[in-house]
């Protein structure tokens, strides 16, 4: 969900609208406004998008008032419907709240304030909170800061919220435990969002709450941060940001996520800057160089994460362990936290996340903290929870990425971790010098390479029209292509919401050759390096069984190309860096099947791109 509040001499509503729209790629179920008007409280929220929120707060709102606060929602509690949006009121009709995340012990804390005669409109534990902040409030005759302490120490579960008191406007509380809270610093004027992208325009001067910091924020009067707990007053650290508007607008194209896809080259480009030192022949990473024994003596590496993050740790197992020679196992942060992991002090865990915010893979790190381990996160976005909570780490430098479904993120990711496992494999000396070398010069040209892929646009497009009304998908590939596989069936069921399924190619027959018949598209991904005879032998299976072959092959190829009913080429490369190149048509392919289909391609339903619950 997206939090973004105003305090200051302008006029709130637009501020805050407009910061909703930046934020709807945080989750688009519903969205809601609070502002005081000057004489009273003022709410409007519906479910749908902040788009509908403005169509409908036009009756309800007189936009005259200068604080407020925000919302847009990623159900959690409760269907996205207008009562269950946010803001929730409190029964005195004083106080109103904005939450992320979730509230655990909701259902006792209710029973409490039922019995004390409170009454609930929603289902939603936010309800349920703003209430307990204001029996705490008229039980202990506090202030609304002390009053939000209290009631967040009986708390259990994972926030960021923003609340104010319609009799005190001059004033705003908040907090944050698990989910992102920034505030802008302008000239007697503050700004609250879940990322700087609201703010912007206004200020670069940022403060990022910490977990179990709130603060209150007034008028005129400035901020004080507090830690939630002990109450002990923390200093404001003001950081000045370096990232800029245009970068997170669409520049010229339709979608974000097209933007994104073809702002590829660039991004890898910025990922490798000045770590990849080909004319010295040399890596360099901060965050390995001053941690290297951790990973020198490492029994073997752990990777978590979720969704796309989780594939990219699966291209990075092959890449690990063919160059670095050093055992890794990948797992999905949710299931890694829950199962009682061995973890160990010569462990090593690297966490891959593009928000650096999802919740799993916050715990998981936590986890394996606890247990001794040293910790590595590779995530994009700067100063982000998991940037913060790990022991060190490489950031993917990929920019913002606003379109849900994760394409930049994907392939910086994978830059990175090959960075890292060329890094470890000298230093181990699992690669000889003239093959490291080899892998540098291959590694500066993806870019180009990438550039020259994402020119069968077109192709693509037309491929897309004879597919985009079958109901199911197949997704084949083989060693480090199995995971583009899994990769190319996720952005296809993430973005038209068309069936898909990634498979190893070899896997085919102990199954899904069963679904196989003349309606079944099935792209293999059968480049020249890496099994190639292999993948070719599967192809025929599937043509035997008159599935719709589409080839995603080297430049040049001939054999694929005679089997296949379409083939797409992408450049030759080393082997372990072909997921660079083959992600991309699958990127383009799911692209326009879903624009075809009239798909809401940056804001596919259901989906939100930073899971802050888990
Ligand atoms: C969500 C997004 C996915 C993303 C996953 C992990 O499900 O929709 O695109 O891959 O979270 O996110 P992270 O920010 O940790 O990479």
């Amino acid at each position: 969900c997206g939090i973004v509040g105003y305090i200051g001499p302008r006029e709130a509503y637009p501020i805050i609208v407009e910061g909703l729209k930046r934020l709807e790629y945080r989750g688009y179920d519903s969205a809601g406004i609070a502002l005081f008007d000057g004489k009273d409280l003022k709410v409007s929220k519906t479910k749908g998008k902040v788009a509908d929120l403005e169509t409908r707060s036009e009756k309800e709102i007189t936009k005259y008032g200068s604080v407020g606060i925000g919302h847009t929602r990623w159900a959690t509690h409760g269907v996205p419907n207008d009562v269950n949006s946010h803001p929730h009121i409190s029964n005195s009709g004083e106080l109103v709240i904005i939450h992320n995340g979730i509230i655990e012990n909701y259902e006792s804390l209710k029973k409490e304030l039922i019995s004390r005669g409170y009454t609930f409109k929603s289902d939603t534990d936010t309800e349920v909170l703003i209430n307990l902040i204001e029996d705490v409030k008229k039980q202990e005759n506090v202030k609304l800061g002390k009053a939000v302490q209290i009631a967040l120490n009986q708390v259990v579960g994972a926030y960021a919220i923003a609340v104010f008191d319609k009799n005190k406007p001059e004033e705003i509380v908040i907090a944050r435990l698990g989910s992102p809270l920034a505030i802008g610093v302008g000239e007697d004027e503050f700004f609250i969002a879940s990322d700087a992208s609201p703010f912007l325009e206004y200020t670069k001067n940022a403060i990022y709450l910490e977990d179990e910091e709130m603060a209150i924020i007034r008028f005129h009067k400035g901020i004080k941060i507090r830690k939630i707990k002990d109450d002990s007053l923390v200093d404001p650290y003001i950081q000045k940001l370096q990232i800029n508007l245009e970068q997170i607008e669409k520049g010229g194209f339709d979608h974000f996520m097209l933007k994104e896809i073809h702002e590829q080259p660039k991004a890898i480009t910025d990922t490798y800057r000045g770590r990849l030192l080909r004319h010295e022949a040399i890596i360099k990473m901060a965050g390995i160089e001053d941690n290297m024994k951790k990973f020198l003596n490492a029994d073997r590496i752990i990777i978590v994460a979720c969704g796309t993050s989780w594939h990219a740790g699966l291209v990075a197992e092959y890449i690990f362990e063919d160059l670095a020679r050093v055992p890794v196992e990948v797992e999905y942060a949710s299931e890694f936290r829950y199962r009682n992991p061995i973890i160990t002090e010569k462990d090593v865990l690297i966490a891959i996340s593009q928000s650096g915010e999802t919740a799993d893979t916050l715990a998981a790190i936590k986890l394996a903290k606890s247990k001794g381990a040293f910790v590595f996160g590779v995530c994009n976005v700067v100063g982000s929870s998991i940037a913060r909570e790990t022991h060190a780490g490489a950031y993917t430098h990929a920019g913002p990425e606003i379109g849900v479904a994760s394409t930049k993120a994907f392939t910086t990711q994978i830059t990175v971790l090959t960075l890292i496992a060329l890094r470890l494999a000298r230093a181990k000396g699992t690669i000889s010098s003239s093959d490291f070398r080899h892998h540098l010069l291959e590694l500066e040209m993806i870019p180009k390479k990438v550039e020259e892929a994402l020119k069968s646009d077109k192709h693509i497009q037309k491929i897309s029209e004879t597919y985009k009304d079958t109901s199911n998908f197949l997704y084949l590939g083989r060693g480090y292509n199995f995971p583009v596989a899994l990769e190319g069936a996720l952005k296809l069921k993430e973005i038209s919401y068309i069936h898909a399924e990634g498979y190893p190619a070899a896997e085919m027959k102990h199954g899904p050759i069963a679904l196989i018949d003349e309606n079944m598209p099935i792209v293999v991904i059968a480049t020249k390096k890496g099994h190639y005879e292999k993948v070719v032998s599967n192809i025929q299976e599937i043509k035997s069984r008159k599935g719709k072959i589409i080839g995603i092959v080297t430049e040049g190829d001939v054999q694929v190309k005679e089997l296949a009913d379409h083939v797409i080429e992408v450049p030759e490369t080393l082997e372990s860096l072909s997921p660079l190149l083959t992600t991309i048509p699958l990127q383009l392919l799911s692209y326009h099947i879903a624009v075809m289909l009239g798909k809401n391609v940056d804001q596919p339903r259901n989906l939100a791109k930073s899971v802050t619950v888990e």
